[in-house]
């Protein structure tokens, strides 16, 4: 009985795979690596706060983060943004890239939480907000959920997506949380990269807020450490 559940299991997971975004072997290492580093330093330095992933497709980057976080013993709670219908249309030529199709990369709730529980998240542990971000995002601005964010995972592809998803995180930031792009480095032949643009355009003028270089995530994103620019005051 115990063997066919399994198989049965094998079977979904494989059917659902076959419908979320190939990524190479590579891509889930440099992903994974990413995982390990960023909650070993904030475990290690002693950085609390949720797990804010917009984008979370097949859930594999949210698996990743759920059991790293879980190694290293950190507390995060797990929060998954996404429409659960795919990439929005351009909007502008900003959001321009070949690979980014409207209404690719549709994982439906439902599956989105088999996924889950095929890869082992608990229960408990995760809240999902579904929806378009310029819908989903400003009525949390009331609940202020979630409070306390340590690690922000960006991999909603557009500019105007990640501009959506830097306005709610704005009076989330802090100092010691991490936040990365998972499409940094995602340009084309005639735009910048979306998510990198977004960041450049909100964190230029920003007056109480540097970003750090911290590590890359495999060939296509990077992340960057939340300082307090009064503590680099001299
Ligand atoms: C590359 S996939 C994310 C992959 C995911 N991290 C994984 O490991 O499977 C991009 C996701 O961003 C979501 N997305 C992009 N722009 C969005 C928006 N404005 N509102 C809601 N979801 C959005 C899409 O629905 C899609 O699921």
């Amino acid at each position: 009985m115990k063997w066919q559940l399994k198989r049965l299991n094998l079977a979904l997971k494989r059917q659902l795979d076959n419908r979320t975004y190939k990524s190479s072997r590579r891509e889930r290492r440099g992903r994974h690596d990413f995982f390990n580093t960023a909650f070993k330093a904030l475990s290690f330095n002693g950085i609390d706060g949720d797990y804010a992933e917009f984008g979370s497709h097949g859930a594999l980057t949210f698996s990743q983060a759920f059991h790293e976080a879980k190694r290293h013993k950190h507390t995060a709670q797990l929060w998954a943004f996404d429409s659960f219908q795919g990439l929005p249309a351009a909007a502008m030529e900003k959001d321009e890239h070949p690979k980014w199709v409207a209404s690719e990369m549709a994982t439906p709730l439902n599956e989105f939480h088999k996924l889950c529980q095929l890869r082992g998240i608990d229960k408990n542990r995760y809240h999902v907000v579904p929806g378009f971000f310029n819908e989903s995002l400003p009525p949390l601005a009331d609940t202020g959920e979630p409070r306390n964010i340590c690690l922000a995972y960006i991999d909603c592809d557009l500019y105007t997506s990640t501009l959506d998803v830097l306005a709610f995180l704005q009076p989330r930031l802090k100092h010691g949380m991490i936040i990365a792009f998972d499409d940094y480095y995602c340009w084309s032949e005639n735009q910048l990269s979306g998510e990198r643009l977004a960041m450049l355009e909100v964190f230029s003028t920003d007056e109480r807020w540097h970003l750090l270089p911290y590590t890359n995530i495999g060939w296509h994103g990077a992340s960057f450490i939340v300082e307090d620019k009064s503590l680099l005051a001299t």
